[in-house]
């Protein structure tokens, strides 16, 4: 029997308190026997039961990826809502029933913002009783307390207040001065029982140390403590009650006296309680308070530690076995009086705590008992850390501590596994540097005093974030957020958002304002972020347009270029820049931007629009073409990274010339990277997308320094911010710019999707509605296998290796969606097989397919296992590092001219050294094939 699952409204479960105009919904169905859809049907009720309905669309050819409904609720109201999906196996699917609350749209609030005495440093806890007169049938509490805040209750019959719901760090993270969230709770429950409902504020981002360009600047959006609620209550009887924040409303202390997001937070429980004071009203903050969209921060998960190290200096300190952002839980015991310190770090250096890459950020934790055994957790900071220092408790044990990862609430969709194990710590830490880094807004790092929605660096992780998780809702609040800051800076997107503080712009990272709304549509198919999107995608083209005037003035400003890359001659150790002329990457990066605004406005039917960005892009690719490059199509650009941008976006003339300049320049550098934030994310996919799959296995695969294994090996547990952020003996590279969980060149997980397990989402099915699977076999990695739950559907690939060349592919291909299989390593015979479903289409090589399940198992048509002897060629030989290594005794290996490298070793011994006799070369072939 068919099921439907992942019904969503805006790509989120049952959402309570959402902005959602337009309203779409979307769902997956699996388990049945038809292959595709013959229509759909949704409907919507206030009642479960659908008894009486609001809106039917009636049997029509929904979208299951986005289908848009023109119902327009009203204010505090839930609806029901499920879908009907017939099949073309005559069958009828009907989804459980989902529902969507609206919180107060444009209902004016009748609550005042209240405030109280903000010079002290006592955080307060703002309370009012609730007393509810009959019998409730339903309760809400629409609630934003600034910087953070914390709702509880103490009902009347228990001892000890509970938190309302289970989100961390609400209100979440704006620009406060154009928007702010409240949030929406369910609290029938704790209102029908009454009791006394109080609120606890921090300061965190409003109103906290917080920023890139003066991380010690507080109070960036206000200085005052601010609170805003109402609780409705419908009674059993028909009326209804408002209680809202007033004077009425009273204000005590609670035992926190210091909290912000770097340095996290104090408390002392031997505070003498204070006594309550009214409320103030306060001024309303700048921003629009708004109906949320940031999805909830939740507790993910629990970690016990892994050991307890006592370190040569004497301290004390939990290793968690693994990197992690969020908060943690202490069981504590103490006499009155003693001061417990906890700090983290991610790494230890000389067996020791060490936490100075976290710069200012104090990352700690301040408890003063006051000799009861409690359970101390912080409120309103985080941590991204691996170890934890403790001081003054004096019998630390594992089980007291309990790490609480935190990160936004995305629903987890895909995963791989390989053949290698150093890649599959990879991926898990590239997953893990997205839990890490998905907390409310996608931030550069967890731990040091930056943590900021960096542009460029989630530009650069949007696709892979997009196949390991349904990203839709997240990256629609950031997006939001990235329009909110344009709209103050005449259309320029500052490299952080939200901004905090004077901001400039760079490429590469501003270009996120088009690149991750057009990636967001091809992994949901949901035009509804285009539409969302267009005027702040226009406004980007529109400021560099503006800037570059009519000579050239966007590559004369600052960019930040291939940040990172290792190619700049004599540069410093821990330098920033590149090699790869940073106008080169701005100039590409400006018509890649207008070209993304006219394919998005051709899928939203703006031709006008189309037209006029199109127009842009093409003039600006002639620019480029006319700057960078010879009239013969040789890119003037020599690095790994102009090369990558060039043969990306098709830009030279002599596409083999520019492939064989890329490949040569990689072989010069030993097979080995050397590019930055640019270059990296885009390397291996270019490879691939340019029949080099060879090179890009080589780069994923290579164990030295620079590479994504080398730090693997050396024990990273998320993506480091530099290639050598730790050096071969674990010390760390230097302090003023480290992040041992930097998610930006873990992008090469999305090549490990597309390319590797061979799930490439396309242009032309967006949201997997048509996949291209084409994976990509190599016998080192021995196998791969991934699962993608596509806004379609579930899709699967695999490939394994068996007798050294014995292929066996399976393939998933969801219902509903079709797919195109391009099998690796095929010979023509496979094909005609036609008793196997996967052949019954089958045009140029690639086959047809639509739902079902395929496997097929062949002899590879040429071999998989390279194998050597002196008829390989020197490319080929020196390629291998150990081959390399064994050359190296019998010639200058690194003297080799070019031209030579096309060479046989045998022809290269005739050329250079006077040939090989046949015993000689029977000797080197009986070793070489060792390898
Ligand atoms: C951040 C980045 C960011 C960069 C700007 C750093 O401080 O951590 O990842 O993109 O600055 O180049």
């Amino acid at each position: 029997m068919g099921e439907i699952y992942a019904a969503k409204t805006n790509h989120i479960t049952n959402p309570v308190g959402y902005a959602l105009k337009p309203l779409v919904f979307s769902w997956k169905v699996k388990g049945c026997k038809g292959q595709e859809q013959r229509h759909a049907r949704i409907v919507i009720s206030k009642e479960p039961t659908f008894t009486t309905l609001c809106f039917d669309t009636g049997e029509a050819a929904l979208d299951s990826r986005a289908a848009r409904v023109e119902f327009d609720p009203q204010p505090y109201t839930r609806y029901y809502w499920k879908v009907l999906v017939a099949t073309d196996a005559a069958e009828t699917i009907e989804s459980d029933v989902q529902f969507f609350e609206t919180a107060k749209m444009e209902e004016p609030w009748t609550a005042q913002w209240i405030t109280c005495d903000s010079s002290q440093q006592r955080h307060p806890i703002f309370s009012k009783r609730i007393s509810p007169t009959r019998a409730v049938a339903r309760a809400r509490l629409y609630i934003c307390g600034l910087g953070l805040y914390e709702a509880y209750f103490l009902g009347e019959t228990s001892k000890v207040s509970s938190k309302i719901g289970d989100e961390y760090l609400t209100p979440y993270c704006n620009n406060y001065a154009q928007w702010i969230q409240y949030q929406t709770y369910d609290v029938t429950e704790q209102v029908s029982e009454g009791g006394m409902l109080s609120i606890l504020l921090g300061n965190g981002w409003y109103k906290g140390r917080f920023g890139f360009s003066d991380p010690e600047r507080k109070e960036y959006y206000g200085s005052e403590w601010k609170l805003i609620a109402e609780i409705h209550i419908a009674y059993q009887d028909g009326t209804n009650e408002v209680v809202g924040t007033d004077e009425t409303w009273s204000v005590k202390r609670s035992n926190l006296w210091f909290s912000n997001i770097y340095d996290g937070e104090r408390r002392d429980d031997t505070l003498p309680p204070t006594p309550e004071c009214c409320a103030r009203i306060a001024q309303a903050p700048k921003g629009r308070l708004m109906e949320r969209l940031s999805i909830p921060v939740k507790a993910q998960m629990l970690r016990k530690p892994v050991a307890l190290i006592h370190t040569p200096r004497g301290e004390e300190v939990f290793d968690l076995g693994q990197e992690i952002t969020g908060i943690f839980q202490l069981r504590v015991r103490e006499p009155a009086g003693t001061t417990i310190r906890i700090q983290t770090g991610e790494v230890l250096q000389d067996g020791c705590f060490y936490n100075e890459n976290l710069r200012t950020a104090l990352s700690e934790y301040i408890y003063v008992s006051d000799g009861k055994e409690k359970t101390i957790v912080p409120h309103f900071t985080y941590y991204g850390y691996r170890y934890v220092k403790v001081s003054g408790v004096s019998n630390l044990l594992c089980e007291d501590f309990t790490a609480i990862v935190l990160h936004s609430d995305y629903e987890s969709i895909g995963n791989v596994k390989t053949g290698n194990a150093l890649v599959n710590q990879l991926i898990s830490n590239v997953e893990w540097g997205m839990r890490g880094n998905f907390l409310d807004v996608p931030t550069d790092c967890p731990q040091r005093d930056e943590r900021m929605g960096w542009t460029g660096d989630t530009q650069v992780f949007s696709a892979t974030a997009s196949y390991l998780a349904d990203s839709f809702a997240f990256y629609r609040k950031y997006l939001y957020d990235l329009y909110q800051e344009q709209l103050l800076a005449g259309g320029m997107v500052p490299e952080v958002v939200p901004t905090f503080g004077p901001s400039k712009c760079s490429c590469a990272w501003g270009d996120a304002a088009c690149i991750i709304p057009w990636n967001i549509y091809l992994f949901s198919g949901d035009k509804t972020i285009l539409e969302n999107q267009i005027e702040s995608m226009k406004a980007w083209v529109d400021y560099i347009r503006k800037i570059d005037g009519d000579h050239h003035g966007w590559r004369q400003v600052f960019h930040y270029g291939d940040w990172l890359a290792l190619d700049r001659a004599g540069a410093v150790a821990n330098s920033v820049y590149g090699a790869t002329d940073e106008a080169y990457i701005a100039d590409i990066y400006y018509a890649a931007s207008a070209q993304i605004v006219a394919k998005a406005a051709a899928v939203l039917g703006l031709e006008e629009t189309r037209q006029n960005y199109q127009a842009i892009a093409d003039r600006q690719w002639q620019v480029v073409k006319e700057e960078y490059f010879t009239a013969t199509g040789r890119c003037a650009v020599k690095t790994q990274t102009g090369l990558v941008l060039a043969l990306k976006y098709h830009l030279s003339d002599n596409e083999r010339l520019t492939e064989q300049m890329l490949r040569k320049l990689l072989r010069d550098n030993k097979n080995k990277l050397n590019t930055g934030f640019v270059g990296t994310p885009l390397l291996c996919n270019v490879l691939t997308e340019h029949g080099m799959t060879d090179l890009a296995y080589r780069l994923l695969l290579n164990e030295e320094y620079p590479g994504w294994l080398h730090e693997v090996k050396l024990g990273a547990t998320t993506v480091w911010e530099r290639w050598n952020s730790l050096d071969e003996n674990g010390r760390i590279s230097s302090s003023g710019m480290n992040s041992l969980n930097h998610y930006s060149y873990g992008a090469v997980l999305e090549w490990i999707f597309r390319h590797v397990a061979g799930i490439d989402v396309t242009e032309q099915g967006p949201g997997g509605k048509m996949m291209r699977i084409s994976p990509k076999v190599d016998y080192k990695l021995g196998s791969a296998s991934a699962v993608y739950d596509s806004a379609s559907g579930c899709y699967r690939c695999g490939w394994q290796i068996a007798n050294g060349d014995q292929i066996t592919v399976t393939v998933t291909v969801p219902f509903g969606a079709k797919a195109q299989v391009i099998l690796p390593y095929a010979p023509d015979s496979v094909y005609h097989d036609t008793e196997n479903p996967l052949f019954e289409t089958v045009e140029n090589g690639i086959c047809c397919v639509k739902a079902g399940q395929y496997t097929v198992t062949y002899k590879a048509a040429s071999p998989l296992k390279k194998s050597y002897s002196v008829d390989s060629t020197l490319e080929d030989l020196l390629a291998e590092p150990a081959i390399r290594a064994f050359l190296s005794n019998m010639m200058e290996v690194d003297m080799i001219p070019d031209l030579a490298y096309g060479l046989t070793l045998r022809q290269a011994a005739e050329a250079f050294a006077g040939g090989v006799s046949a015993e000689q070369a029977q000797r080197l072939n009986v070793l070489l094939e060792e390898f």
